[in-house]
């Protein structure tokens, strides 16, 4: 086994890694009574790559890959913003998981975090990656997801929210600053480009979210109140007939209340793992920009 700095043309082999490896996570932590686990669709396909190359470009030394004869065995994708590391990708080819590859990866990524002061990552169920993570340090907190079908008959007026665009960034990286400590340096711009944009800035607070075809992708705001304007205009504009969010904490009670109202339904999903700071209350990280 070799492991070495992540390349652009390692990203399609590492695309079907992780799907892979999703796939048969799905399957193996599958509920008797949930729906079969599902390949990545389409859209996820093509935003994975080009998350991958932005990543190597602009933290090359977080990107790491493990090869063997085979071919790609693994990857770990991380970066650093301000002072914030975080982790976007971690995967071992199935069939070759449980050796100690995911360990070496992650410690390559982890040089990324030398001088940061916090970090953040959104993790599967594996009980391998949450041993991995709590070994390098990191709390682990329970996520829910809500989702359903959506009532637009419950959809309440809302004010203060409008399209965004990356004329609003001082605005974001402000938010980010008050939310998490760190900005998203070049992800806004990134995120901005495939992904609609809501912004809200008023006397009540300011925010803002980005929308995927299917809900919630990330949310941030200085105010529950606005935190709850821009989850309710988020679940009006998604353009499908199903609304999610994800990588929601206990301390979220404004977003348990709005899926409540808006009669989704909660279940537990997943970690939320932190270093150096507490679960945010007024903030939805994204699970590969967090
Ligand atoms: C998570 C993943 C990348 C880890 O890579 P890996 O090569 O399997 O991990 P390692 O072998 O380096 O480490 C696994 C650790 O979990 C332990 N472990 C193995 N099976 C376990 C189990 N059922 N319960 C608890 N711990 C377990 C191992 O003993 C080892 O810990 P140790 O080194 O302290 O003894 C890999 O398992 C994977 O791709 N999982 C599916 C996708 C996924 O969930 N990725 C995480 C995204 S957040």
């Amino acid at each position: 086994m070799q492991i070495r700095p992540m390349r652009p043309s390692d990203v399609d082999a590492a695309e079907q890694l992780s799907a892979d490896a999703m796939l048969e996570l799905g399957e193996r932590t599958r509920l008797a009574a949930g729906p079969p686990a599902t390949r990545r669709a389409d859209w996820w396909q093509g935003q994975w790559r080009r998350r991958a190359l932005h990543l190597v470009e602009h933290d090359g030394p977080g990107c790491w890959v493990a090869e063997d004869d085979e071919g790609l065995l693994g990857l770990a994708v991380s970066m650093r913003r301000d002072t914030m590391w975080g982790l976007a990708s971690f995967f071992v080819r199935p069939g070759a998981q449980s050796r100690g590859v995911g360990k070496a990866l992650l410690d390559g990524a982890l040089t990324h975090s030398i001088g940061c002061t916090r970090g953040m990552l959104c993790a599967t169920t594996d009980p391998r990656a949450l041993r991995r993570y709590h070994r390098a340090g990191f709390r682990l907190y329970p996520t829910m997801c809500a989702e359903g079908p959506i009532d637009r008959s419950l959809l309440p007026v809302v004010e203060h929210v409008r399209e965004g665009s990356q004329s609003d960034l001082d605005l974001m990286e402000s938010v980010d600053r008050q939310t998490r400590a760190a900005t998203h340096g070049p992800d806004h711009a990134f995120m901005g480009a495939a992904q609609p944009l809501l912004v809200s800035d008023s006397h009540l607070g300011s925010g803002y979210a980005y929308l995927t075809p299917s809900g919630a992708y990330l949310l941030a705001a200085t105010s529950e109140r606005t935190a709850t304007a821009l989850l309710w205009e988020s679940i009006a504009r998604t353009e499908g007939d199903t609304f999610a969010v994800r990588q929601v904490t206990g301390e979220q009670d404004w977003l348990v209340d709005v899926a409540m109202a808006a009669r989704l339904t909660l279940r537990q999903e997943g970690y939320l793992a932190l270093q150096g700071m507490r679960p945010p209350t007024t903030y939805v990280p994204s699970p590969h920009f967090m």
